[in-house]
């Protein structure tokens, strides 16, 4: 894609090695790449593959196909995540050597004014990942109550004045409906902290994001089904980008569960289908960090299928 006369990169991919060692690939194996976005991921996996291993590819945007390699060992689902078993079973792919997850949206579908993610462009208030579905950020802020937005706002965007935030969207409403991204900067400006403007308004977009795309519901339904998917051995690997999906992947990892504790079988063993590889998350060397600044907040878990 072109840009002022330069090339704009698709998406620059996050901690690159370590997700490749992570998986421990062999040559011959089964991967899936759920987020295959610009493929950055998945040409290097290819490269750690040979003429018989193969690459099931996921990606929810229909922007994504545009990056598909020429390569007859990628197969391309253009299929949420949370669709992962059926479609492993439907490609004849089961069980896999190993799955990756880079969760999120791309720098794409950041830098794409007229997709709506982006505080820095005024648009539609869109932010689907896949706009084939029909729920959109313009949806949920007219429509929603006002109990509704107080808890997308407080959990999803962690956010300590979201109630009133919640009720002053209700009452700007009335009025008119917000349907663009400067209406919505307008209407929620006096609620806005002096000063801390950015880090704000990409709190409010963040847990508008993740509503729309139903994202940590799919982040859900993929872990659980990512465990009947591999093989024993088979390893799983997920980037994620902020706590509350770092705190599933993590708590997953640990006990199979999203909460509560761990399972046990009759002598008190405790039954967990995944065992950590690494015991913390890892994140990005600073090097990293400092030539792609969405690295800042990556964290990566590894595990193992028992
Ligand atoms: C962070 S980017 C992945 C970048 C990729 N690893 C690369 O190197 O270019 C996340 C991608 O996953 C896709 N995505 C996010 N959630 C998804 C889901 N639930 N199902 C399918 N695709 C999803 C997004 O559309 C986006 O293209």
């Amino acid at each position: 894609m072109q840009e002022g006369g330069q090339m704009v990169e698709y998406h620059n991919p996050v901690m690159l090695r370590e997700c490749i060692e992570g998986l421990a690939i062999k040559p011959e194996g089964i991967y899936v790449d759920v987020t295959f976005g610009g493929g950055g991921h998945s040409r290097e996996i290819l490269k750690n593959l040979n003429a018989n291993g193969r690459l099931l590819a996921f990606d929810q945007d229909a922007d994504a196909q545009n990056n598909i390699p020429n390569d007859d060992r990628l197969t391309f689902i253009d299929q949420n995540f949370r669709y992962l078993k059926n479609n492993c079973r439907l490609q004849g792919a089961m069980p896999v050597d190993g799955i990756l997850a880079d969760l999120g949206v791309s720098s794409h579908q950041f830098d794409q004014p007229e997709r709506g993610f982006s505080i820095r462009f005024d648009a539609d208030l869109d932010m689907r990942m896949d706009q084939g579905t029909t729920l959109t950020a313009k949806q949920v802020i007219n429509t929603y109550t006002e109990e509704d937005l107080h808890k997308i706002f407080g959990i999803y965007g962690e956010i300590k004045n979201a109630k009133t935030l919640a009720k002053t969207i209700c009452t700007a409403r009335l009025n008119a409906a917000i349907e663009t991204v400067a209406e919505l900067k307008e209407a929620i400006a006096k609620q806005t902290p002096r000063g801390k403007e950015n880090k704000y308004l990409a709190q409010v977009f963040q847990a508008l994001r993740i509503e729309v795309n139903q994202e940590l519901e799919a982040l859900r339904e993929f872990l659980e089904q990512s465990v009947e998917v591999l093989k024993p051995g088979g390893r799983l690997v997920v980037m994620s980008y902020h706590s509350l999906e770092d705190r599933l992947v993590k708590n997953f990892i640990a006990t199979g569960k999203f909460r509560g504790e761990v399972e046990k079988d009759f002598f008190g063993n405790p039954i967990k289908p995944l065992e950590a590889v690494t015991r913390k998350a890892l994140t990005a060397a600073e090097e990293e960090i400092r030539l792609n600044n969405r690295a800042r907040s990556a964290k990566l878990r590894i595990a193992e299928k028992k």
